[in-house]
């Protein structure tokens, strides 16, 4: 979703401020804008639809000096995609420059109540915001601190934000603040920063200050002044963010998505000998943790996207090895629609960012009802880890592509680890989960046959399906999900068993239907499913397990413990969504209308 990035330093700013924003492009977006203060010799304003590219092409020959500047890349909420719509948002007579993630849920009854005869130039809540601080700024002659904090003082207590704001009178000044949107200032000998995600500037400073709700902040090149909610100043140190830039780089790879799978393999060896210790006793997981779940006569996952989806593999190890009845929600319906708890309820939050709105909205209410919560999040210091009771790290790496590949297999690795170390899973799960990580490697290395599946099976087709039982049918629905996301391909993962009961009407000559075929209990029955769509002209493609294999199956996985297939199968998945898109010449890491992270609700 949206983007900021700020840059006061002693150097040129907008190399570093464009360098930022094409960090940022992953999190999805549709325009982008970047101010620029020159002091004396003026400033700059350029925005564009599109790319950061495109915005980067249209500074050139405008020779942009100025050695401080806020950027943004907008994903729209209020109002359509246009130049007028990106952000940064000027004020009337040009002295205010405000870049906002986030949404400000009264702001048409700001407009209509403080801005009467002001002519906004776009449709966005941003705008107002900006106008606002003008008018306070002008009106009470108030300093530019004490207008922005008034303009903030107005916002409905449901509204979301992280504000960046300069003023051409003060150049080499930021002012900024937060609400339910993360926002973080990095400090170095170059200058300071404010970004909404480290990753883009990791490159100036790798020592960041977290700002809190309602906290406001002063960052100049030399100094940062924070003040809390209540208006003191305060000292806050930095703390050092260990992530290599290159981690954030491409790399060899064609795509992140690419790397990303890739990288499977390794992250799930990194997560066995993290949370496993040479004698293979469980390490990392903080002993209240344990204790909370099992005081907890119920779990409740709850999360969105591919997270509720790892969530309903995790499920199974809660409840057959943990023993303990587990629920998997859906955040944005939890949200608003909690359901019966139990008496004594434990809050699970899955997440990849540790941003997602609607998980958010769910802790939240879950907090003040006082029940635990734990998070298990990729991005630690991410607001999920930081708000639950307890966190516990995925240790992917950063993800970039849209598409969720690494984080999904490494929620499912600690779900596992974490159920193994409640209750009894009977295995040795450290050594499994090492032969996960090397049969990983062994579909990772077939990858060529999956280009060939991709291109034969979904090559010119609209729609498809992805088919299973039991754990297979929780992996058809993000095998779905992966392929439709990026493909546009419209896919629907399915129980196999319900497909009868009248989706099978959507089956027609040639339709993809692909069987996931991991669960001996069941095998015999989805391959009668299997027979039932063929029979109406399905084109089957079954990736089976070596064990229950037929001849003509199209991919024999290598075989770990059948509860563990998840991690493997999805893998096939994956790549296949991978080569389906590339085949349609789409681009895989940033597909339309998607935002890696759902800082929205
Ligand atoms: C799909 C995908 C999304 C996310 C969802 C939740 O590939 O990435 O469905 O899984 O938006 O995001 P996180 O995990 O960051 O809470």
């Amino acid at each position: 979703m949206c983007g900021i990035v700020g840059f006061t330093s002693f150097n040129q700013v907008l190399p570093t401020l464009l360098k930022g924003l094409e960090k940022l492009e992953y999190r999805g977006y549709d325009s982008a804008g970047v101010y620029v203060n020159d002091g004396d010799q003026g400033d700059y304003l350029v925005k564009e639809t599109g790319r950061v590219a495109d915005l980067e092409r249209a500074t050139e020959n405008k020779n942009i000096k100025g050695t401080s500047g806020i950027a943004h890349t907008r994903w729209a909420t209020h109002g359509g995609v246009s130049v007028e719509n990106a952000h940064p948002h000027a004020s009337e007579d040009g002295r205010f420059y405000l870049a906002h993630n986030g949404v400000i849920e009264n702001y048409d009854e700001l407009r209509d109540t403080y801005l009467q005869g002001v002519k906004l130039h776009s449709q966005t809540d941003t705008e107002v915001a900006v106008q606002l601080i003008d008018k306070f700024a002008k009106e009470e002659n108030l300093s530019a601190v004490d207008a922005f904090k008034k303009m903030i003082a107005l916002l409905d207590g449901n509204s979301a934000y992280a504000f960046l704001l300069m003023d051409r009178q003060e150049p080499g000044i930021m002012y900024t603040a937060k609400k339910k949107s993360p926002l973080l200032i990095g400090v170095s000998d170059q200058g300071n920063v404010v970004t909404s995600d480290a990753a883009a500037m990791l490159d100036i400073t790798h020592d960041f200050i977290e700002l809190m709700d309602d906290e406001v902040a002063i960052v100049e090149k030399d100094k940062v002044t924070l003040f809390n909610a209540q208006g003191e100043p305060i000292t806050r140190l930095p703390f050092h963010l260990d992530i290599d830039a290159a981690e954030t780089d491409k790399g060899v790879y064609p795509y992140y998505m690419l790397k990303e799978v890739d990288e499977q393999a390794i992250v799930t060896r990194t997560l066995s000998q993290y949370y496993f210790d040479d004698e293979n006793n469980i390490q990392n997981i903080d002993a209240n943790i344990i204790d909370a779940m099992k005081a907890a006569d119920r779990l409740y996952i709850v999360a969105a996207g591919t997270s509720y989806h790892a969530g309903l593999v995790g499920k199974r190890y809660f409840e057959q090895w943990a023993r303990i009845p587990t629920e998997v929600h859906i955040s944005s319906e939890f949200a608003y629609d909690q359901p019966m708890l139990s008496q004594k309820p434990f809050f699970i939050f899955l997440s990849q960012s540790g941003e997602t709105a609607d998980s958010r909205e769910v802790l939240d209410n879950i907090t003040k009802q006082g029940y635990p919560t734990l998070t298990i999040a990729n991005v630690m210091n991410s607001t999920l880890t930081r708000e639950a009771d307890f966190a516990l790290p995925l240790l992917a790496g950063p993800e970039i592509a849209v598409a969720s590949t690494k984080a999904y297999t490494a929620q499912i690795s600690v779900e596992a680890i974490l159920a193994h170390a409640i209750g009894h899973s009977g295995l040795n799960l450290k050594l499994e989960l090492a032969k996960v990580a090397v049969e990983m490697q062994v579909i990772i290395d077939q990858k060529e046959d999956f280009k060939a599946i991709a291109e034969s099976a979904l090559s010119g087709q609209r729609s498809a399906f992805y088919i299973g039982r039991g754990l297979d049918a929780a992996v058809a629905v993000e095998a779905a999900l992966k392929l439709k996301e990026i493909s546009y391909v419209q896919t629907e993962g399915f129980a196999a068993g319900e497909l009868k009961h009248g989706t099978i009407s959507l089956i027609e000559e040639g339709t993809p239907v692909f069987a996931l075929l991991t669960q001996a209990k069941t095998a015999g029955l989805v391959r009668g499913e299997i027979a039932q769509v063929a029979a109406r002209g399905a084109n089957t493609i079954v990736i089976a397990t070596k064990e229950l294999a037929k001849t003509g199956d199209a991919y024999i996985l290598p075989e770990v413990n059948e509860l563990l297939m998840p991690l493997l199968e999805v893998i096939p998945a994956q790549l296949i969504a991978y080569y389906a898109t590339l085949d349609r010449g789409l681009d895989v890491d940033r597909p339309r209308n998607l935002a890696k992270s759902v800082t929205v609700q």
